[in-house]
Order: C-alpha cells, then structure tokens, then sequence
C-alpha cells in the first residue's frame, strides 16, 4: 500500500437474494473495519436501497453500472441522477464483464464516467487485459489505452483487474500486480500529472480472498482491492478490508 486511504470495495454482481442479502449486511454491521480504510459495497442495483438502508454509514455504497447520461426514455436503464437520489455515493464503471460480455467499449464508459461524475458519483474505473493479452506481450497497451477513456481523475479510484484472475481463482502474484500498479501511475504521471499520479489509488482485483490478500496489501503501489466472491462472505470480506498496512 502506498498511495492515500486504503480502499477495498466489495462488488456483489449479480449474486443474492432479500434474504441472503440481510445476513450479508448483518455481518458486515457486526464486523470490527480498521480505521485507515474505505469501505465500499455494491450490490445489484435492485438492492440498492435496502442495503443503504440497512447497512452501517461506516460503509458506503456503490452501484454496479449506470446510464450514459440523464435518465429519460431509456427502458432498462438507472440514471446517475437516481443513484444519487437513493443515497449511492459511487459507481462501478469498465469492469471486465460489460466490456467483454456486455460489449461496452472505451468510448461508451469515458462517457459514462465523465457524466456520473458531473452527478457527484465517484468512480471505480475498472482497466484489465485478456489472457492472450498478457502472453502477447500488450498488458501495458491494453491499460494504457483503456485508461485513455477517463478524463478526469478527482473522485476516481482504479482498479486494475486482469481478466484471466477474475473468478478463476488464479490471483495475480504480488510481483504482476505491482508491476502493473506502477506502470498505471508512471502513465498517469506522464499523461495527466505528477500530482494525479501520486494521489490516486489504484487497487488490484482478480480472486482476491482472505488468505491472499496480505501479501498484495504489502506492495507499494497496491493500494488497495475490488472483491468479488470473496465479498459476499462478510467475515472473509472484513479480512481484506483489514489487510490495511
Ligand atoms: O470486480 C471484482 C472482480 O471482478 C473480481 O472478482 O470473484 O475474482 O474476486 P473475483
């Protein structure tokens, strides 16, 4: 850890239930967090409010996506303008899973970032290269140029997922991330501004778990993390969240 307040995030996808969701929120408002760290959850949008509602204001909380711009005739679709109006503080934008499975491009989530900041969202800006990426030899490229759709960096936290460690249980080793970490804030440090690239905190994500996270937290430009399956166990989650350094 290195770079501002620690940060773990815990995004929920498409996982849980009203009932499944109570236990997960009474869990999470039982568990002792370290000081040092922000905490934030995000659960489907349709649990939004009951989280918010329930869940201690130590936490905050994120939604998982959000319309391009102001709400309107788009069926389908939750505006920033919305999430907002129920209490969400941030949004998850550019995560694996709408790139590739949703289809969602570079373009299409710098417009989304650039308007759900405008609404006073903050921003999970999700970058991350495929498999055959990596062993090609482009995991830099592939970074730098989905880092090129984000314009404004204040209320933004990175989180830098390789696909091939998401869900898979194949966790980056300490020594990939942090050689992607610090290749983000040199590009940020060039392209933006030294002080963007010493502030902003750029968190790892990628079968993160209660038994790994330790040694990630321990890298100087780990900041922090993005949590998936493991976020829905509260204990195992609060174990990140306190891997803080
Ligand atoms: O956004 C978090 C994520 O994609 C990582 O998921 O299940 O590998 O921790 P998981």
């Amino acid at each position: 850890a290195g770079s501002g307040k620690f940060f773990v995030g815990g995004n929920w996808k498409c996982n849980g239930t009203k009932e499944s969701i109570t236990k997960l929120v009474s869990d999470l408002n039982a568990a002792t967090l370290e000081s040092d760290v922000d905490v934030v959850v995000a659960p489907p949008f349709i649990y939004i409010d009951q989280v918010k509602s329930s869940l201690t204001d130590r936490i905050e909380v994120s939604a998982q996506n959000t319309w391009i711009g102001k709400g309107g005739a788009f069926t389908g679709e939750i505006s920033a303008e919305q999430l907002v109006d129920i209490g969400c503080q941030w949004v998850i934008l550019g995560h694996s899973e709408r790139r590739h499975v949703i289809g969602e491009d570079d373009q299409f989530i710098g417009k989304k970032a650039a308007y759900a900041l405008s609404q006073n969202l903050k921003v999970m800006a999700c970058i991350g290269e495929l498999l055959e990426e990596r062993e090609a030899g482009k995991t830099f490229d592939v970074c730098f140029k989905q880092m090129k759709a984000f314009a404004d960096w204040k209320n933004v936290v990175i989180a830098y997922e390789p696909v091939w460690a998401i869900g898979t249980g194949k966790v980056a080793s300490p020594e990939q991330a942090q050689e992607v970490h610090a290749a983000v804030r040199d590009w940020l440090k060039t392209n933006v501004s030294a002080d963007v690239a010493s502030t902003v905190r750029i968190i790892y994500g990628g079968s993160v778990n209660a038994a790994n996270c330790a040694e990630l937290a321990k890298k100087e430009d780990i900041d922090g993390f993005l949590v998936g399956g493991a976020s829905l166990k509260g204990p195992d989650f609060a174990t990140i969240c306190n891997s803080v350094t």
